[in-house]
């Protein structure tokens, strides 16, 4: 960074009902000051950054950086059943009415999440990571496991110099948290493949994609997502089939896995508030 970036330090405490309070213990005033939280299904999560928002803003901090690594809840991004909601856009909303000078956030779920973006919002990606690792050994193919991630397959493929072949699962899901690959487009037979996509939560959409590529005769295959939320035992049942490597980023914590490599967005995250 151009000037020193210092970390800034809060207590948390808690009244006798449970009630939660916040002080910090800066002096913030006039100084940029970014908040770098990812937004967690733990709803305690949003409102600690809701609330250390409200927090710098009122102890005169100078321009204020929303920083969400992953943005939780984007998978409700619309209407799907009557009665429920879309609670991921209600997020997007809550985060705009909090009026950062900059939203930054990493490889949302959706379209139409990046839709409901503020004009003051930008996404980075972590796509142009995986391009870098992987230009080593470049896969032939690069496969979505549904059509919902064909165009950032598309995208990583355009960036790999080696120009891979894109394919795509048709992906259905009989019931929440059960996903079934339907059908191959693309021809993955005797090559080395990658199945990218944008989050890693039970597992079951890239297992499936496994099984369906090694069906079709792949050679080899990795897999890359950007949010490794590995639910449940995702980390296991990914690392138990014959994939030989899975790419992810520290966008959520991680532990040590032999087979698992976390790539680091925090420089790339710099480079950006750089220049807010
Ligand atoms: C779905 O649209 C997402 O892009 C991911 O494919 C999905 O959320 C991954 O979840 P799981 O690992 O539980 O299949």
């Amino acid at each position: 960074m151009r000037n020193r970036c210092d970390i800034g330090r809060y207590d948390s405490y808690f009244f006798a009902d449970r009630e939660r309070g916040y002080r910090l213990k800066e002096d913030i005033k006039k100084r940029r000051v970014a908040i770098l939280a990812s937004i967690l299904p733990d709803p305690e999560s949003l409102f600690q950054i809701i609330a250390l928002n409200h927090l710098v803003r009122e102890n005169g901090a100078g321009k204020t950086i929303l920083i969400i690594p992953y943005l939780g809840y984007a998978r409700q991004d619309r209407l799907c059943h009557p009665g429920e909601g879309s609670l991921g856009i209600m997020i997007v909303k809550l985060l705009q009415s909090m009026k950062p000078f900059r939203l930054l956030l990493i490889d949302v779920h959706s379209q139409r999440i990046r839709k409901a973006f503020p004009p003051f919002a930008i996404e980075q990606s972590a796509l142009p990571l995986f391009a870098g690792v992987l230009s080593k050994h470049p896969p032939d193919v690069v496969v979505a496991p549904d059509a919902g991630f064909l165009s950032k397959a598309e995208e990583l493929a355009k960036m790999m110099k080696s120009h891979p072949g894109v394919g795509m699962i048709e992906k259905v899901r009989p019931r929440p948290n059960v996903a079934i690959a339907r059908h191959l487009h693309g021809d993955v037979r005797e090559k080395s493949v990658l199945l990218v996509d944008d989050m890693i939560d039970t597992g079951g959409t890239l297992a499936e994609a496994v099984r369906l590529v090694l069906e079709k005769g792949a050679r080899s295959i990795r897999l890359a997502a950007t949010h490794g939320i590995f639910s449940k035992n995702a980390r296991e049942r990914l690392s138990r089939l014959p994939v030989e490597e899975i790419l992810t980023t520290n966008t959520l914590p991680q532990v040590r896995h032999p087979k698992i490599r976390v790539l680091d967005m925090v420089p790339s995250l710099l480079r950006r508030v750089e220049y807010f």
